[in-house]
């Protein structure tokens, strides 16, 4: 059986850190209101001028060389994003043609702060069933350019960022000893739409338009979607949630990772925090906080890793990965 083995990753952030003291001065907030309600503390925002592509190609050459792998050798380019650089083309074509890629193909993959898992199980499918051998899975975002930062219950939570694997092809045995991609479970509910969206798109205004959050709502819904598509991937494979070794959430707040592994009875050791460092980066999260713990030697090759996010849509879902 063929299994998309992570053979390498990498990540990229915007050079220019923004602490909640620093956002004080602009923002009607305060350090502790911030820390208490989300346990951010920094946020990396892109400079004027830096772009999607720009943290996108970061990542993938930092994942490149951490493969092994040259250019040349993808398939695929695909970036999972909100934010990309213009309505079209693809940011992941901007990114394939600056790695100097000039076969195989690119796209983007839209599904907001779930966008990296929507990606992993698309490049999962194409590698089993042959139509890639390598694939280079961005997830890149500037969401500090779909912020009101006139709005304070929003602004104050996103950041921007890039994080980025490399999947390959691996012979295994079909059972759950293989390392890569066990299985990955997609959901979606478009009936949640007016709890988080941009309120501006090509087709209705012409304009991007900002982010809007209602965030107790979509705050109440996501420790039980996330725990949902925990179980659910934990199931597909025929494991306990307590055989998972490390829990990658995506990085929305603190409390709700509290409440998920309460929920779950999960041992918060395992489950890894940026949300401090890093905020909400969307698709960006949990690519950024696999490549943490991949690299501060957390995450091991054997260990099994459970990644999981929900955004905007609603859209949610889970992969595992024997690492
Ligand atoms: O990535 C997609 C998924 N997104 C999420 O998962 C976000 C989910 N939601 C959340 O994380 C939380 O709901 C928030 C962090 C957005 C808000 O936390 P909360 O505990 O639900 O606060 P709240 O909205 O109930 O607001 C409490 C108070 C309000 O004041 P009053 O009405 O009690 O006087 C707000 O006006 O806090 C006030 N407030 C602020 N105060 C200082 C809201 N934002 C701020 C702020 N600084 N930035």
């Amino acid at each position: 059986m063929i299994r998309a083995r992570i053979i390498g990753c990498g990540a990229c952030l915007p050079s220019n850190i923004v602490t909640n003291d620093d956002l004080a001065k602009t923002v009607d907030t305060s350090d502790e209101w911030i820390r208490e309600r989300t346990g951010i503390t920094q946020r990396h925002i892109a400079l004027p001028g830096e772009k999607t592509s720009d943290l996108a190609l970061g990542a993938a050459r930092a994942a490149l060389a951490d493969a092994g792998i040259d250019a040349g050798e993808l398939d695929m380019v695909i970036v999972a994003t909100t934010t990309p650089d213009e309505s079209f083309p693809a940011t992941a074509t901007v990114v394939q043609a600056r790695l100097g890629m000039t076969r195989g193909a690119a796209f983007d993959v839209q599904a907001v702060c779930s966008g990296f898992i929507y990606g992993l199980s698309v490049a999962d499918s194409l590698i089993r069933t042959g139509a890639a051998r390598t694939i280079l899975l961005i997830g890149a975002e500037t969401m500090s350019r779909l912020l009101d930062w006139t709005d304070r219950t929003t602004c104050v939570l996103f950041g921007d960022g890039a994080g980025a694997v490399v999947l390959q092809a691996h012979a295994g045995h079909g059972d759950n000893a293989d390392q890569g991609v066990l299985n990955t479970r997609l959901f979606s509910d478009g009936r949640l739409h007016d709890m988080l969206y941009a309120d501006g798109g090509v087709s209705s205004t012409q304009s991007a338009g900002k982010l809007r959050m209602q965030g107790k709502e979509v705050f109440k819904h996501a420790v039980t979607n996330i725990a949902a598509a925990i179980v659910a991937s934990a199931e597909a494979s025929h494991i306990a949630v307590s055989d998972v070794d490390w829990f990658v959430p995506h990085q929305a707040n603190q409390r709700i990772l509290d409440g998920t592994a309460r929920k779950l009875g999960i041992d918060p050791a395992k489950v890894v925090s940026t949300v401090a460092q890093h905020g909400n980066t969307s698709a960006a999260s949990v690519p950024l906080a696999l490549v943490t713990a991949v690299k501060d030697g957390r995450i091991k090759r054997g260990d099994l890793v459970l990644m999981e996010a929900m955004g905007g849509g609603f859209t949610w879902g889970a992969a595992l990965v024997r690492w």
